[in-house]
């Protein structure tokens, strides 16, 4: 398994990323962030409305380790959404990470055709603004986050430049197939978005069985299971013991008979979160 992926634009991403959604703000961020960085982890992701940047930069900063070193992401929120207000909202989140230039910008989640009549414009001009992000070398790569196969469908019809990446929920018992066949065909690397379930997946009967036959830990399952379907694990801790245990995850391979086991798993541990249906 390598350590990285590479992007539709030429880019290396570091193959596990450091999650920190729900990550307190403050000293647990910077922190969390040092942690990863100290335990080997060269990604993280971000984003503005987990509203804990400022600290994520810090951590980024005091780590010691060179800025090139570390691949970081971030997302323009959904209030943020549209040309002008994307712009600004990569201002702020630019200013708060203590970064001028981020490795990847993503929208967060795709404007809907249950809540905007005109979903298509408004994506498409989020769109635009993350090109001209690209083009003054503000960010390295842009990507989407939450996208169905019908909202890529519409952004790709009038994109200058593909969505690098796509970050979605995935994880055993959600697997989002046609999504994923649906990146997979157009060249998007997906990301794992609750890897773990948001800890949901951590007392499966499934996952415990598979898990005890290989000495690691269900959380190392997931994310070893992730990888080996070609998807980007962002798996996310405060726990100095679980951060490091979380990216020892290159030492051993999930027999393709246990992979196909944890494929066949009936859906659960899933956040409900539809990006058709959410009124956020
Ligand atoms: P904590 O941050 O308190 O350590 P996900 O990445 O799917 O969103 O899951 C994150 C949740 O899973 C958090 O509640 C986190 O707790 C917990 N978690 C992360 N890694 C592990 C692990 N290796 N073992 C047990 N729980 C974990």
């Amino acid at each position: 398994m390598e350590k990285s992926f590479r992007l539709n634009n030429g880019l290396e991403i570091p193959s596990v990323g450091f999650g920190t959604w729900q990550t307190p703000d403050g000293d647990t961020a910077v922190k969390a962030v040092k942690c990863a960085l100290a335990d080997g982890y060269r990604h993280i992701d971000a984003a503005a409305v987990y509203a804990n940047e400022a600290s994520v930069g810090k951590g980024i900063a005091e780590s010691g380790i060179p800025r090139q070193k570390i691949w970081v992401t971030s997302k323009v929120w959904n209030t943020d959404r549209g040309y002008d207000s994307t712009l600004r909202a990569f201002e702020r989140t630019s200013k708060d990470l203590g970064l001028d230039c981020l490795d990847l910008y993503l929208v967060h989640w795709p404007a809907s055709p249950s809540r905007f009549p005109n979903w298509k414009e408004i994506n498409s001009d989020t769109w635009r603004a993350m090109e001209r992000l690209v083009r003054e070398g503000r960010v390295r790569s842009i990507g989407v986050s939450n996208f169905l196969p019908h909202h890529l469908d519409a952004l790709l019809l009038n994109a200058e430049i593909a969505p690098a990446v796509d970050q979605i929920e995935y994880h055993p018992g959600f697997m989002q197939p046609g999504t994923v066949r649906y990146c997979k065909e157009h060249g998007i690397q997906v990301e794992a978005w609750s890897p773990l379930g948001t800890g949901r997946m951590l007392d499966n009967a499934t996952l415990r069985l598979i898990a005890g036959k290989y000495g690691k830990s269900v959380a190392q399952i997931c994310i070893r299971w992730a990888l080996q379907h070609g998807v980007l694990p962002l798996p996310k801790s405060v726990t100095p013991s679980r951060i490091r245990e979380n990216i020892q995850v290159f030492d051993f391979i999930i027999s393709e008979e246990d992979m196909a086991a944890i494929d066949a798993m009936e859906y659960c541990g899933g956040s409900g979160l539809d990006p058709d249906k959410i009124d956020f």
